[in-house]
């Protein structure tokens, strides 16, 4: 991990209160799906964590939503401004080459790092199912993206507005998807629903942090099966396997 000073390349608005930007940063070539990296917002002490969407050649792009002034203030950067980025941080989302099939299943602001794995996945040229889950019609992004990486994808609403009425649980019971490897990301709900139903494979934990880096403790969960024993989320995670961390 280093800290770097990523140039803008651009900022834009995709969705309700959903913005995607692209940051041109030589840390990209370390990059692994399902990790993020700690941006550091002008006038604000803490860097905020923030997953990483895609890793591209010369830089990496991240999808954010703006819930208060600091990411107002990432909204309102434009191309060309510098941005100080300090990663790549925390665990990915492992490939298994072995796999002919996964299930993708991202909630929200929990969809991002599931492209770059998708996109890992369609390079090994291996069938992904992808179910995305929003709240309305007017939040919904990636959907074109993702099916234009040649993913079958399937979006649930929770007012019906699009798509399959109610979670993603709802939507892939709708569309009868017998996969049952898993890679997910999203709010705690939604994962609880998923490590219900299937064993195998990966989550992704969203967490308050504070340091980022594994120095504070500001993020820790517990393990399932070991008394006394904790992960921190910045760390040890946020990528983790099915069952393995309590929540
Ligand atoms: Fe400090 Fe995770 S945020 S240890």
């Amino acid at each position: 991990m280093q800290e770097e000073k990523g140039i803008i390349q651009s900022n834009e608005k995709i969705a309700k209160d959903t913005y995607r930007m692209k940051i041109a940063a030589g840390m990209a070539k370390d990059m692994k799906p399902g990790q993020f990296v700690n941006i550091k917002i002008d006038g604000y002490m803490l860097r905020r964590p923030i997953s990483i969407s895609s890793i591209e050649a010369d830089g990496f792009v991240i999808v954010y939503k703006v819930v208060g002034d600091g990411t107002l203030a990432l909204a309102k950067k434009h191309a060309h401004h510098t941005i100080d980025v300090f990663g790549p941080l925390g665990s990915s989302y492992p490939i298994h080459e072995n796999r002919n099939e996964v299930l993708l299943i991202g909630g929200g602001v929990g969809v991002p790092p599931l492209y770059e794995l998708a996109k890992q996945y369609r390079v090994l040229r291996k069938e992904v199912h992808v179910v995305l889950g929003f709240n309305d019609k007017d939040s919904i992004f990636y959907e074109q993206e993702f099916k234009a990486l040649g993913c079958h994808v399937v979006v649930a609403t929770m007012d019906g507005s699009y798509g399959v009425k109610g979670t993603v649980m709802d939507a892939i019971q709708a569309h009868a998807i017998t996969c049952d490897f898993t890679y997910s990301c999203g709010p705690r709900p939604m994962l609880k629903a998923i490590e219900a139903a299937y064993q195998k494979g990966y989550m992704s934990f969203e967490s308050r942090m504070a340091c980022g880096i594994g120095a504070c403790m500001a993020c820790v969960a517990k393990d399932k099966k070991e008394a006394d024993l904790y992960h921190r989320i910045c760390k040890e995670g946020p990528v983790f396997p099915i069952g393995k961390v309590e929540f």
